[in-house]
């Protein structure tokens, strides 16, 4: 018998850098052209973004090869449409020296950048984000993959982006109820991480509605360095990364026991004032606090409560599922203050009993 030790160098450590304006994309292609000079290109969006004009603005009239996914949206985040898209780039006589253009969502954002992890063993990815959802979380961060018809996000790889570009200016075609569901993430980088930017969006949540984009590009500017910094620290979700997860466990069940119907950033609010009802339970928190966080979910017109017809056995099973769960039950994030999570012994997820679950979803439906 033999044994062999092979070293495998840890990864080299690698840098990017992420451009926030308003109206970027009109002048955005050239720049890509001389950044990635010896690179061929292959620009990944869907039917909504390229009819909303935003595929026609970044390329400028120039013909560049492309894959518009359709439909847009979740139900096209699977396994078939990388296969089509990375079918499309053999097609197109693309090789290693090919970078992929992820223009769109974050059903975008993650098909293009799992597309990218793996054809050819992974060729560089650009991210250009256009709804409030990616442009505060997904495009940064380099988590990327599909669904498989059992569970979301199941194939998946990190694969962070050689270059993010957030044009502020491209929200403006978004619809309302997206745009808004999108800002949730906003508000909860705020909680775990920054007071002065919770007072922030409290005092310009009209000027943000509006979309005035002094304000969109400073939001973008906060959620990029605040996401940034939690995935500096932690690339591959050790544990600082899970403090992202605030509002999730609960909102995630609620998302998939409402067969979607919530989008993502809706049912992150229930999830997170669920998340604050525990706080109170567990004395982290005065209730006026949990009353602050909910009025500007309220304002933002998202869901603060679990919709009528939620089937709670349900919504518990699936927590018992949490791909985080130890013996059957996950843990969850909480904060003890305003932008300050609370973090016993370095664990940024702790126990919390499922008596006291089950009591905050009956106060929340
Ligand atoms: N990778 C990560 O770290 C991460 C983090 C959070 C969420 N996600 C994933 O992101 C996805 C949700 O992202 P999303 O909310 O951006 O959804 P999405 O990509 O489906 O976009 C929402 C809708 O808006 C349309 N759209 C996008 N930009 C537009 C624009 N500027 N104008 C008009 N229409 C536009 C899309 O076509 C779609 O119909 C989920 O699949 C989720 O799992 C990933
Ligand atoms: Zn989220």
């Amino acid at each position: 018998m033999q044994e062999l030790q092979i070293k495998v160098p840890a990864t080299v450590p690698q840098d990017y850098t992420i451009t926030i304006g308003t109206g970027l994309l009109p002048s955005l292609w050239p720049k890509v052209e001389s950044t990635f000079a010896r690179h061929s290109k292959f620009v990944v969006t869907d039917a909504n973004v390229a009819s909303a004009g935003h595929l026609d603005t970044l390329l400028a009239g120039q013909t560049v090869p492309h894959f518009v996914i359709e439909p847009a949206g979740e139900a096209s985040k699977n396994i078939e449409t990388t296969v089509a898209i990375i079918e499309a780039m053999e097609k197109a006589y693309l090789g290693r020296d090919t970078v992929v253009v992820a223009l769109g969502g974050g059903t975008v954002g993650d098909m293009a950048g799992f597309a990218a992890a793996i054809f050819k063993r992974g060729v560089p990815v650009i991210q250009i984000p256009t709804t409030t959802l990616a442009q505060a979380d997904s495009a940064v961060g380099g988590k990327t993959g599909v669904d498989s018809s059992v569970s979301k996000n199941a194939f998946g790889a990190f694969w962070h982006p050689a270059a993010v570009y957030v044009d502020v200016a491209t929200l403006q075609t978004l619809d309302d109820r997206q745009y808004r569901a999108g800002l949730v993430e906003s508000i909860k980088h705020a909680l775990i991480a920054d007071r002065e930017y919770f007072d922030f969006l409290e005092s310009r949540l009209d000027a943000i509605l509006a979309r005035e984009p002094e304000v969109l590009e400073a939001i973008a500017g906060y959620n990029c360095r605040i996401k940034g910094d939690v995935v500096e620290a932690d690339p591959h979700e050790r544990n600082q990364r899970r403090m992202l997860n605030y509002g999730h466990t609960i909102g995630h069940a609620a998302e998939s026991v409402s067969n979607y119907e919530l989008l993502h950033g809706e049912a992150i609010a229930i999830g997170i004032v669920a998340a604050g009802l525990i706080e109170v339970e567990m004395g982290l928190s005065e209730p006026q606090r949990l009353d602050r966080v909910r009025r500007i979910l309220e304002k933002l017109s998202v869901p603060v409560k679990l919709p009528a017809h939620l089937d709670e056995k349900k919504l518990i099973d699936i927590l018992k599922h949490d791909k985080k769960a130890v013996d059957k039950w996950p843990k969850f994030v909480l904060i003890s203050d305003l932008g300050q999570v609370h973090c016993p012994d370095g664990k940024y997820a702790v126990d919390v009993s499922r008596d006291t679950v089950e009591k905050v979803l009956r106060k929340l439906s």
